[in-house]
């Protein structure tokens, strides 16, 4: 049997403190111009004093809950896509389901980087069909400002903070919102995007070598990867929606570089006015971008529901993820 599946509501949360190009000239050899001309950053929101990515993730949760109706004691999993919660365990998702009273819920996070969003949707779908679980919660939250080194320009100035939530659950209709999902891995790529865990050796043992624990990444490699091998991604995703991309409403691309998300438009031969980018306002969220990027289209108006939209992410493993949804109205 083929259960449908209803998105039933989405919202996101970032912190109010904000960072302008001009502010981080004052700090690294950088300026206004080479990010903007380079990523289409203007500005980024990023966490202060001790507000965290956990707390982020519960206002994003919260949101989608309450625009889907549902009873946070009636949630099945909670699912956070999550690089830099609170604590390594408990689990944002753990944190999470604490403070919305999700109390029947298994929590779990995932770690894929930008793509977190949409594997999570992968994972649920899969939860839902097979009569596994009929509501979950995915909340992608990250807090890269707390994971880059401050000095270097190369990355400092490509992120920022903030969390997105979705909520699904069985449709009350016919309609199936999640059309396809395909996700996609390429671990030989690793290198182009890493962070390392911290951690010494028991002192009666030799010492292992201390580690950069900061964000690196190989800009230009990232790239020419995503640039060459997410169309192809995209249009194998779209093939199993049963949907041509002719008859796809939106594209909604992870917001890493207003370069890349015009290059994605070009070749898939979308009209701007239906790719959806914020990136100037909130820099790369990880995989907060993709919800923040739906949820605030909806509500200024420029994603028009209900519609059908492409969601594609791409991130460190390296990970890819695309979505072909359906969006309801009243859902943000
Ligand atoms: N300000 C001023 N100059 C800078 C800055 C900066 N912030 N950063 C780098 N430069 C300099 C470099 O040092 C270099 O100088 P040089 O020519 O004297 O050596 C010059 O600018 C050009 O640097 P490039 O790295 O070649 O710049 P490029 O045009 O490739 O742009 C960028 C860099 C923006 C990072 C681009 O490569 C990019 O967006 N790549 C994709 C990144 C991405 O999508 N990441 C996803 C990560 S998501 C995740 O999973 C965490």
């Amino acid at each position: 049997m083929n259960i449908p599946i209803k998105i039933a509501g989405i919202g996101f949360n970032v912190p109010k403190t904000v960072i302008t190009n001009d502010d981080l000239s004052k700090i690294l050899d950088t300026s206004d111009e080479w990010i903007k001309t380079r990523t289409g950053i203007e500005k980024r929101h990023v966490l202060s004093g001790n507000e965290t990515a956990v707390q982020m993730g519960i206002e994003a949760g919260k949101k989608a809950l309450l625009k889907s109706g549902i009873n946070p004691k009636e949630i099945d999993y909670i699912i956070a896509a999550a690089s830099f919660g609170t604590h390594i365990y408990p689990s944002t998702a753990c944190e999470i389901q604490a403070a919305i009273g999700a109390d029947n819920a298994a929590c779990f996070d995932i770690t894929a980087a930008c793509s977190g969003l949409i594997y999570g949707l992968g994972i649920a779908r899969a939860f839902i069909k097979s009569g596994t679980a009929k509501n979950i919660l995915i909340v992608a939250t990250d807090a890269v400002s707390r994971c880059v080194d401050w000095t270097d320009r190369t990355t400092s100035v490509l992120f920022g903070d903030g969390a997105g939530a979705v909520m699904l659950t069985v449709s009350d209709d016919d309609q199936d919102d999640i059309l396809a999902v395909e996700l996609k891995a390429d671990g030989k790529y690793g290198n182009f995007i890493q962070m390392a865990t911290p951690g010494k050796n028991c002192p009666i043992v030799e010492q292992n070598e201390e580690k950069n624990t900061f964000v690196k990444m190989n800009g230009k490699e990232v790239y020419k990867y995503v640039v060459t091998k997410l169309p192809t991604y995209i249009e194998e995703c779209v093939e199993k929606s049963g949907l041509k991309l002719s008859e796809i409403d939106y594209l909604v691309p992870h917001q890493a570089n207003l370069r890349i998300i015009e290059a994605l438009e070009q070749r898939l031969d979308f009209d701007a006015d239906h790719v959806i980018s914020n990136i100037q306002e909130y820099a790369n969220t990880s995989a907060a971008s993709i919800p923040i990027a739906i949820t605030e289209a909806i509500q200024s108006g420029k994603i028009k529901t209900p519609c059908s939209a492409i969601l594609t992410g791409f991130g460190a493993g390296m990970t890819v993820g695309t979505a072909v949804v359906r969006l309801r109205e009243g859902i943000a």
